[in-house]
């Protein structure tokens, strides 16, 4: 869908949509763990597949992987080979059933749940070699404000922040997001709220944490963080039975709450980020 350049740029203007500048990275991440990142981004690289986009998913969460066991994939090479160098990049990249792509990181991986230099220059080795090929790479990361957690998402230059409606999962979904804009400089970041109970509750919670926001985070340009929501998922039965099943909700039930409302993130996403300037 678009040529790419050869030396992408990593953290780049987030509000700037070139016409050609290889793949938009998302990373998908979460204050709390277990709150819809992995369902998340796959069932929207269904979606923005579904629209017509190269899409890959890379399983970021180095030290607690899952992608794989929620696409029912059995991958013989994972990113841990290659960072072993025991498999080339192009061997890890493999076919997901919604016909995007994925990176899985496998087990194995628990060894780098500390960050080295090492691991860094891998990571960021495997990002830059991947960007050129497609128009979009989700990052499926940890959970919280570790230094592995962190790393994986400096590397994307759009962050999603999922989150609950719980109170434990926005506080702590507050907390990361104080250290991405302190610490990463960030200006904007999006929220999805996933298993609200209503209609409306995602606005609701975006302008609380907003105001939060702006008392007490001022990013570098001075202005608060402005945080941008990109919409609600409801908490759905037929995600359980489609995690249990080991298969996509996208694709084994695209007309449930959950599945329609994944379409409309994969609308507002490409509206706002993969649109071309012409
Ligand atoms: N919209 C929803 N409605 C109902 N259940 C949901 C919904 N979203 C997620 N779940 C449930 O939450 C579980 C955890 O989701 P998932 O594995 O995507 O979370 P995660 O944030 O990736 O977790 P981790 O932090 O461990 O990586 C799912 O297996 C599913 O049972
Ligand atoms: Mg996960």
């Amino acid at each position: 869908m678009s040529d790419a350049p050869s030396n992408p740029t990593l953290l780049a203007d987030a509000n700037q949509v070139p016409a050609r500048a290889g793949a938009r990275i998302i990373a998908v991440t979460s204050g709390k763990g277990g709150v819809g990142k992995t369902f998340v981004s796959a069932n929207l690289a269904a979606a923005l597949t579904r629209r017509g986009h190269r899409v890959l998913v890379l399983d970021a969460d180095l030290g607690l992987a899952n992608l794989d066991v929620v696409l029912n994939l059995h991958p013989k090479v994972t990113l841990h080979d290659v960072f072993t160098g025991k498999a080339r990049l192009d061997q890890a990249v493999i076919a997901a059933p919604g016909g995007f792509s994925v990176v899985l990181a496998g087990s194995g991986m628990v060894e780098y749940s500390r960050l080295t230099s090492e691991v860094r220059a891998q990571f960021l080795q495997v990002i830059q070699t991947l960007t050129p090929r497609y128009d979009m790479i989700l990052l499926d990361t940890g959970a919280g404000i570790s230094d592995v957690v962190l790393f994986s998402v400096s590397l994307a230059p759009e962050v999603l922040i999922v989150a609950t409606p719980e109170p434990t999962s926005l506080t702590d979904a507050y907390a990361a997001i104080k250290v991405l804009a302190t610490q990463q400089k960030r200006q904007h970041v999006r929220l999805v709220v996933n298993q609200a109970a209503r209609p409306g509750d995602g606005r609701a919670i975006t302008g609380q944490l907003q105001q939060v926001l702006d008392r007490f985070v001022v990013t570098d340009s001075g202005r608060p963080l402005r945080l941008i929501h990109m919409g609600d998922i409801p908490a759905d039965p037929a995600v359980r039975e489609a995690v249990m099943r080991r298969q996509l909700l996208q694709l084994q039930m695209p007309g449930c709450p959950a599945a329609l409302a994944i379409s409309q993130l994969a609308n507002k996403i490409e509206e706002t980020l993969l649109k071309r300037i012409a």
